[in-house]
């Protein structure tokens, strides 16, 4: 039977963080879906279509990975998919009492057998944050290594 997990995010836009998230979870899974969000709570630098061909172009190395989108409760498009797992990457103590939260909620609402698993950030990305990628970019300052030349180049021209 083939393995799938889920990656969810707004990644707006994708970090080096997510993609050492993506890249390790490809190893422990037969399929991994990156789940890009329309998140109505959030106001994105990046449209939809920017978002998906940015994350396609970053994870095109990797073979198993394959790009989706949805709206909407995280668990509805979970068991329409019967992911068997759910990746979260864990940046800090103060990730977890939100990730707990959203995993016994998410627990709650899956109508199969998927788990939440969480991988720990790896140390070079446990402080950024897509968010504060795009302050430092907006006022001209260095994030070399912190996300993909291409998510870069794409958000400093949505700048200009
Ligand atoms: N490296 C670098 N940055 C990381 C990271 C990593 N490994 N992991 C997370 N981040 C950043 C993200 O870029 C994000 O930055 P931002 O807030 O500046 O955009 C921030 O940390 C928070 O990440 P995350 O919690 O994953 O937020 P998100 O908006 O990317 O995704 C969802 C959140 C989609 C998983 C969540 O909102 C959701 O499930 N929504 C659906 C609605 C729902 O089901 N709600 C009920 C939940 S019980």
């Amino acid at each position: 039977m083939k393995h799938t997990a889920l990656y969810a995010g707004s990644f707006d836009p994708i970090t080096n963080g997510h993609l050492n998230i993506i890249e390790r979870a490809s190893s422990m899974f037969d399929f991994i879906t990156v789940g890009i969000i329309l998140n109505r709570s959030k106001t994105p630098l990046l449209t939809l279509e920017e978002r998906l061909d940015i994350v396609r172009n970053v994870t095109a190395h990797i073979p198993n990975v394959r790009v989706d989108h949805f709206e909407g409760l995280l668990a509805d498009y979970v068991n329409r998919n019967g992911f068997d797992a759910v990746i979260r990457g864990l940046r800090a103590t103060s990730d977890f009492e939100y990730e707990i939260q959203m995993a016994q909620m998410n627990a709650r609402l899956y109508t199969g057998n998927t788990e939440t698993i969480f991988l720990m950030t790896d140390p070079r990305y446990s402080f950024i944050s897509s968010s504060l990628i795009k302050e430092v970019v907006s006022f001209g300052g260095d994030v070399t290594g912190l996300l993909p030349e291409y998510a870069l180049q794409v958000i400093r021209s949505k700048m200009k």
